[in-house]
């Protein structure tokens, strides 16, 4: 009995501290579970809402035409264009900069125009032509007049820029075939290239809309 009710006790104080156990991980899974619906609802949502999710999370299946190609995927209504682009399609040729319309790293063409994709919704371009860097190439893998370009002019420095600058420049170029070096400049102006290869970037533009 004597050992019986000892053991009991043991029992007891184990059981308390398991259950105490139990309370601390079932706490600490509700707060990782908070942070991870919040760190994915920032990286989803990027700025404005203070990451949190709105109402309608769940994710839709949509169509993309992405460099040419019908590309089904499934997305949330808040998500943006350079996370579906990413981290779902795989294209990383699109970098996400500062996730803020300011820095211009993650510009793809939307109908042949440049375009902030981490400020624009997935969901609305559906049955718009989407152009990022991997579908600047020639049908033959050859380069783009621009990337060739800027290869001759050392444009890139460390790069990061680099696909944004190219998509930006193929879309002033497919606008205006012949511009001057104000028109260049100031078509350029929303992509910022923190090595400051502005003047690489401009002499490959002003070299490559020489060509036929
Ligand atoms: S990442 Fe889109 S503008 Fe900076
Ligand atoms: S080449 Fe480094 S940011 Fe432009």
């Amino acid at each position: 009995m004597s050992d019986n009710h000892t053991h009991g006790d043991n029992a007891g104080a184990s059981e308390g501290s398991n259950v105490k156990a139990s309370r601390r991980q079932f706490i600490k899974g509700v707060i990782a579970s908070g942070v991870a619906v919040s760190a994915t609802g920032y990286v989803v949502m990027g700025r404005g809402n203070g990451g949190k999710q709105s109402a309608g999370t769940v994710e839709r299946l949509v169509t993309l035409n992405v460099n040419g190609r019908e590309r089904r995927v499934d997305v949330l209504p808040q998500e943006t264009l350079v996370h579906t682009i990413r981290y779902k399609l795989g294209l990383t040729g699109t970098k996400l900069g500062c996730d803020h319309s300011e820095c211009g790293a993650c510009s793809v063409m939307i109908d042949d125009v440049s375009t902030y994709a981490c400020s624009t919704l997935t969901h609305s371009v559906r049955g718009r032509k989407i152009t990022t860097i991997e579908g600047i190439e020639g049908p033959n893998g050859e380069l783009d007049k621009v990337q060739k370009a800027m290869i001759v002019e050392m444009g890139p420095a460390c790069g990061f820029c680099t696909p944004a600058q190219v998509v930006t420049a193929v879309a002033l170029l497919k606008k205006n075939p012949k511009p001057t070096v104000q028109e260049v400049r100031v078509g350029m102006s929303g992509v910022f290239c923190r090595c400051g290869a502005y003047d690489h970037y401009l002499k490959a533009i002003m070299r490559a809309s020489q060509e036929a």
